[in-house]
Parts: C-alpha cells; sequence; structure tokens
C-alpha cells in the first residue's frame, strides 16, 4: 500500500518506515524536520534497501500538506508528527496546542478529501496521568496531568468523532509506554536536540562521557528500590505494533486505542546497572529531588494489542540497552 508517514524523519517514525517498507509497503515522508537529521530519510532507505519519497512539509502548512498528499495518493496515513516535551508543552501550551491539534486537524480534513480514511496514530500512554490502577488496561480514565497530554487526548478524541462521521473511516491510536533503543545497525536512533528530557538518552550520554552524571529523579518512591518504575519498549518492537495496526484497519471501520507496552516494568537503578553492563561504561549518578508531576509506577496492560494486533514485546532490557549503545557511541559529541 502507499502509505504517508508523517514525522516520518523521527524517533519511532523513521523505524516505523523500515518495518513498512521492509512489508513492501511504498511510503512518502511528510517532516518539518524540525526535530529530525535530514540524513535519516537516507539511513532509512540504506537500511531498507530501497528508495523513500519525502516532502519537506509542516502539518499547519495545509496548502503544502494537500499538495504532497495529492501528489501521492495514499491509501493509508501513519501519523507521528507533533511536539512531544512534557516541560516544554507547559511552557508553550499554544505551541502544542497548534502542532499538535490544528496540525492534525489539518491532515484529517486533507486525507477525509482525498478518500484516504485509514490511520494510524502515535498517541502516548501520557494521556492516562497519574494512574489509579497498575498495569493500566485502556478502559482507565483519561486524564492528562500536562498540555502534552491534552493534545495527545484531544486528538484521539477528534479521531473518535470523525469514525463516527465517516462510515468507512478506519483507525487505531497506539498509546505508547516508555519506547527506548534503536536498530541494531545504528544507523537510526533517538537524537533529542538539548539536554536530553527522557532517561535512556541521558544515561546514554553520560556513558559516552558527554556529560559528568545523572540525576536519580528521587529514590523514595513506593518501589522495590526506591526508583521510579516505566514500561520499557524497544522502539523496533514499537514499530512492528505500527505494522500491525495498519493491517487492522484495512480489516473494516471502527476507532480503537491500544496500549503498546510489555507490561513488564524497569526502575532508574535497573536501567543503570543494565546501561552499564552493556556499554561496559560506568553511570555515575546522583540522587535529586522528584520531578513535578512525575509518578512511582507506569505499567501496560498488553492484553489488548496481544488479542487485537496479535503483537507482543519481543526484546528484552539487554537489547534495548545494547543496541541505544549501539547508536549513542556510533554518533560524535
Ligand atoms: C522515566 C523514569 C523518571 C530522567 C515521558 C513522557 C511521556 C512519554 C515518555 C512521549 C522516571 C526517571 C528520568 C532522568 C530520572 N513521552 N528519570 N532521571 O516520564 O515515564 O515519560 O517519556 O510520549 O509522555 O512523560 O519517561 O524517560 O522521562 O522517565 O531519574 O534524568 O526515569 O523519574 O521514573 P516518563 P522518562
Amino acid at each position: 500500500m502507499r502509505i504517508a508517514v508523517t514525522g516520518g524523519a523521527g524517533y519511532i517514525g523513521s523505524h516505523t518506515c523500515v518495518e513498512l517498507l521492509g512489508a513492501g509497503h511504498e511510503i512518502l515522508i511528510l517532516d518539518n524536520f524540525a526535530n529530525a537529521e535530514r540524513d535519516v530519510p537516507d539511513q532509512i532507505a540504506a537500511i531498507a534497501g530501497q528508495g523513500v519519497e519525502v516532502a519537506e512539509v509542516d502539518l499547519v502548512d495545509k496548502p503544502a500538506l494537500a499538495r504532497a498528499l495529492e501528489g501521492f495518493c495514499p491509501e493509508a496515513a501513519v501519523h507521528f508528527a507533533g511536539l512531544k516535551a512534557v516541560g516544554e508543552a507547559v511552557e508553550k501550551p499554544l505551541d502544542y496546542y497548534r502542532v499538535n491539534v490544528a496540525g492534525s486537524l489539518n491532515l484529517l480534513d486533507e486525507m477525509t478529501r482525498i478518500g484516504c480514511e485509514r490511520l494510524v496514530f502515535s498517541s502516548s500512554a501520557t494521556v492516562y496521568g497519574a494512574p489509579e490502577q497498575v498495569p493500566i488496561p485502556e478502559s482507565h480514565p483519561l486524564a492528562p496531568t500536562n498540555p502534552y497530554g491534552q493534545t495527545k487526548m484531544m486528538v484521539e478524541r477528534i479521531i473518535e468523532d470523525l469514525g463516527r462521521a465517516r462510515p468507512d473511516f478506519s483507525a487505531v491510536s497506539l498509546r505508547y509506554f516508555n519506547p527506548v533503543g534503536a536498530h541494531p545497525s545504528g544507523r537510526i536512533g533517538e537524537a533529542p536536540r538539548g539536554v536530553p528530557n527522557n532517561l535512556m538518552p541521558f544515561i546514554a550520554d553520560v556513558a559516552a562521557g558527554m556529560r559528568p552524571e545523572m540525576k536519580v529523579h528521587g529514590n523514595d518512591w513506593d518501589t522495590p528500590d526506591g526508583t521510579g518504575i516505566r514500561d520499557y519498549i524497544h522502539v523496533m518492537d514499537l514499530a512492528a505494533a505500527h505494522l500491525a495496526a495498519i493491517e487492522v484497519t484495512g480489516e473494516g471501520p471502527g476507532v480503537q486505542a491500544i496500549n503498546v507496552g510489555s507490561g513488564r516494568g524497569h526502575s532508574v537503578m535497573e536501567m543503570i546497572r543494565a546501561f552499564e553492563a552493556a556499554s561496559g561504561r560506568p553511570v555515575p549518578y546522583t540522587v535529586s529531588d522528584r520531578r513535578p508531576g512525575d509518578i512511582a509506577t507506569s505499567l501496560a496492560d498488553p492484553t489488548l494489542a496481544a488479542s487485537r494486533l496479535n503483537w507482543r514485546a519481543t526484546r528484552d532490557l539487554a537489547t534495548m540497552c545494547a543496541d541505544a549503545w549501539n547508536w549513542r557511541s556510533g554518533r560524535s559529541g
């Protein structure tokens, strides 16, 4: 199929493009490269052994978006493009509503206009907010605690309403837990601009000697070792979930949200130890105060992904760390 991938030069998007190409799909990457290296499409092509079409487009530029889509005539779309830093969203909420919500509205408008009615949307477990129960099922109330999570919940709701209005529309919103790792080739991976917000890229920077130490945000959480527990998943497992979701959108109309996590958790200290083992490098740390809005434990209930997508996370923590280190150690700086 012809599949338009917005944000396809980004971290999750690039790995998903590799999976889609490997499954024989033809893709068009739509990206404004605001948070993606310009050589990523070439790296994707080198891994997949085939070229990819690229349109440098910002989803808030609706005429440019329309031209790119009309030229490619996609049969489906995978929508990653958006801003995703929680702290930045608190400081600049209007940017997040403009890019994540208005940009998604433009995409849905143009898809509807050209008759492209199959969508996989990049959502996030952040829509759950502070969980009332763990593991978290898809039926858990949505209560995002920051503007980034609000935008993800709003776009999920917009997609649901579009599904009620358009009898042939089919969509899956994937609620990611904590994606980490990189393609084993070391050609693509997570390349955050500036100071990494997330744990794994920060640990990798410390192991690479780029940062002297990391801060463990609290060791007095209600967890076995006192540090935060999260449901980490290898980005290649996450990419495979998108391929499965695209197939499901071809089975008939309807909209559903599905967790993408393993159901297994690891603490910050376990991540540090695992990364030291994988890299052979020390990861010095000091314990700091908790981050505002942080939670002790977040784990997915992966039952629906297994039953509806026939998908499970397959790669273990050692592989996540080894692939993350292979990527990070191959980069300069
Ligand atoms: C993981 C654990 C921290 C950094 C975020 C977003 C979420 C999603 C995934 C987009 C926590 C601890 C972290 C550090 C630390 N992104 N930590 N020192 O907070 O679960 O989720 O990323 O969809 O929206 O909220 O991930 O990697 O930031 O933190 O101790 O320098 O590592 O306290 O326990 P999080 P994270």
